[in-house]
């Protein structure tokens, strides 16, 4: 279905990039990571040739390095690049805010230079929801206000930014902006999935943890919000969904300049406990909990609107909570250490 196009990955080693990278080459597309590992193994680019039997390019290396993006480039021509490099901690961008500035920023400052300079003009940019900050209304769409209330977020709407005025500057760029709302689960091989460092920050890895043994207990921060049951409600989306995504954006981009902006969630929010109890009948067994007071920052509910990636990008997130904790609980199972074998 694809004409055998070559597409620049940055991040492909990292969650979400290896089930897109995945999802890429299953369609037919030749694909180079670019990649810094500095939040990633080597192991998932033999993990990704595992499931697909296909080949690809990895090429070591930083954003942030302008020569080393242009020699890739020039060695491996590319008609499009999928960006996914960033750091994505919340909690660590409030404590090293330039550390995130830095990263994502001046990283995705010197890609799109090098995409210029070696006259590659398509891109698909990996946001956040957390460019929307608290809700105004629910469900989020993308005429919401944007007011991102951390270092991470902020970088996410600067970039958006950016591509906004390249586009303004030279509308012969084809630029897809998307909004990821939660991504959980892996591939259903439980060969790839989600390897966080230290302590998760996020919901899913967390339940995974202390079902496999690594951590005691959950922590649910906070039972009196306005919500089902009390608890946070968040719209969790399954990462091959989310991945199907790009390829969409790929072919929406490949016939005319266009800059598009697209939520990519279900629509659909989940309470932590809803989630909570679909892990517990994937594991089969009960998993310890704890209620804390609510966290500062955190708010009671945030889904998203999904129309227009519904009705322009012909996209739809298939897979429900119950495959999302399935997965993810196949990937820790088979995985109780992540990428790192010891
Ligand atoms: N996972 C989420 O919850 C979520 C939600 C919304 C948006 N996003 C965004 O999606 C993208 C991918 O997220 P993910 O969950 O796969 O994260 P991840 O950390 O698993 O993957 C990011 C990858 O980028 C690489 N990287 C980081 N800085 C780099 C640099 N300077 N040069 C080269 N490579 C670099 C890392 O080594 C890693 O492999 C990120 O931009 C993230 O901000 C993620």
């Amino acid at each position: 279905m694809t004409d055998s196009k070559q597409i620049l990955v940055t991040g492909g080693a990292g969650y979400i990039g290896s089930h897109t990278c995945v999802a890429l080459l299953e369609v037919g597309y030749q694909v180079v990571i670019y990649d810094n590992l500095s939040n990633s193994h080597e192991e998932v680019i033999h993990r990704i040739k595992k499931i697909t039997g296909k080949n690809l390019t990895f090429v070591k290396g930083d954003i942030r390095d302008k020569d080393a993006l242009k020699e890739c480039l020039a060695n491996y021509p590319c008609d499009a690049v999928i960006h996914f490099a960033g750091l994505k901690a919340v909690g660590e961008s409030v404590e090293q805010p330039l550390k995130y500035f830095d990263n994502n920023l001046v990283g995705s400052l010197r890609l799109l230079e090098a995409m210029q300079e070696s006259n590659i003009k398509t891109i698909v940019f990996s946001s956040s929801a957390t460019v929307y900050g608290n809700p105004v209304y629910l469900p989020f769409d993308e005429k919401h206000p944007l007011a991102p209330t951390n270092p991470y977020g902020q970088t996410k709407l600067y970039i958006e930014e950016i591509l906004k005025d390249i586009f303004k500057s030279a509308s012969d760029w084809q630029i897809c902006i998307l909004r990821y709302f939660n991504p959980v689960g892996a591939h259903e091989s439980g060969l790839i999935g989600e390897d966080p460092q230290g302590v998760p920050n996020n919901l899913m890895p967390f339940i995974a943890q202390v079902a496999v043994g690594k951590r005691d207990t959950l922590n649910i921060w906070g039972r009196d919000y306005d919500t089902i049951d009390g608890t946070g409600v968040r719209d969790y989306i399954h990462v091959t969904d989310l991945a199907e995504g790009h390829i969409r954006a790929l072919e929406y981009l490949k016939d005319s300049s266009k800059l598009l902006v697209a939520n990519l969630g279900t629509g659909k929010g989940s309470s932590v406990l809803q989630v909570l109890n679909a892990f517990e009948q994937a594991v089969k067994t009960t998993i310890p909990h704890a209620f804390k007071n609510r966290r500062p920052g955190d708010v009671a509910e945030a889904y998203a609107n999904t129309f227009i990636a519904n009705s322009l990008l012909k996209w739809k997130a298939k897979k429900d909570l119950n495959s999302m904790c399935r997965d993810h609980w196949h990937w820790q199972q088979k995985n109780p250490n992540g990428y790192n074998p010891k």
